[in-house]
């Protein structure tokens, strides 16, 4: 598993003449088969990941994500202090954070709900509904506005035939508009699940979103750039 193959898929490196994998430039462990239990404990409290295939009524926590519940208290001097990681890794799991969600990490770390519900609320980044197995932000802020990003929203809108916040009809693609997403310099730009697309015009729209639909497959030597890798 390497890389996704478009023109600037996000990381630095591999870019202009440049011709890196995301394994060469993060180091193996960042993408791939990540391991199971989140390898060093600061990695367990920090990589922001989402699946693709999210179970709402998966159980917090069991097998190797339990062991990354346990590595990611080590981090914090008290449990309050781990909530973030902890709804993070929750999210992972579940696809969103619901008030039962938010009830038994409350629950796990000693909190009140009125307190989780506080913080899991505060933070757009904590999906507090279900979303598609691919959830699209796309940044409408100033930098990708000036660049087209109402044009570049509306085109994921079309081709993965949904509305605004809504989850298409085969659960595939929720779309949303971002705040910045930090990625000014390479609008516009768009994170998708877990990982950032920039750059992204509307005419690599459909290839993205057949790439996904693909898994991968069909899409990429459409989207592969001219002697990219
Ligand atoms: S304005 Fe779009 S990433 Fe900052």
């Amino acid at each position: 598993m390497s890389d996704i193959p478009f023109k600037n898929p996000g990381w630095a490196g591999n870019v202009g003449e440049y011709d890196l994998t995301e394994e060469q430039v993060r180091g193996i462990d960042f993408v791939g088969v990540r391991p199971l239990d989140g390898g060093h404990a600061s990695a367990s409290a920090t990589y922001p990941f989402m699946l693709e295939e999210k179970d709402p009524d998966a159980p917090l926590f069991e097998g190797p994500y339990e062991i990354r519940f346990e590595k990611i208290l080590t981090r914090y001097p008290t449990k309050q202090g781990a909530l973030i990681p902890i709804l993070n890794l929750a999210q992972e799991l579940r696809g969103h954070i619901s008030p039962e969600t938010m009830d038994r990490v409350g629950e796990l770390l000693g909190l009140s709900s009125a307190y989780v519900r506080g913080v899991a609320t505060f933070y757009t980044m904590y999906n507090k509904r279900p979303v598609g197995r691919h959830l699209v932000q796309v940044c409408t802020n100033i930098s990708c506005d000036l660049c087209g990003a109402q044009d570049v929203l509306e085109a994921f809108l079309k081709h993965t035939n949904t509305e605004m916040g809504a989850t298409s009809m085969d659960g595939g693609f929720t779309v949303i508009e971002a705040e910045c997403l930090a990625g000014c310099g390479f609008p516009t730009c768009v994170q998708i699940n877990s990982r950032y697309y920039e750059n992204v015009t509307t005419e690599e729209v459909p290839r993205i979103v057949a790439y996904l639909r693909d898994g991968g497959a069909g899409a990429a030597s459409a989207i592969r750039p001219e002697g990219g890798a």
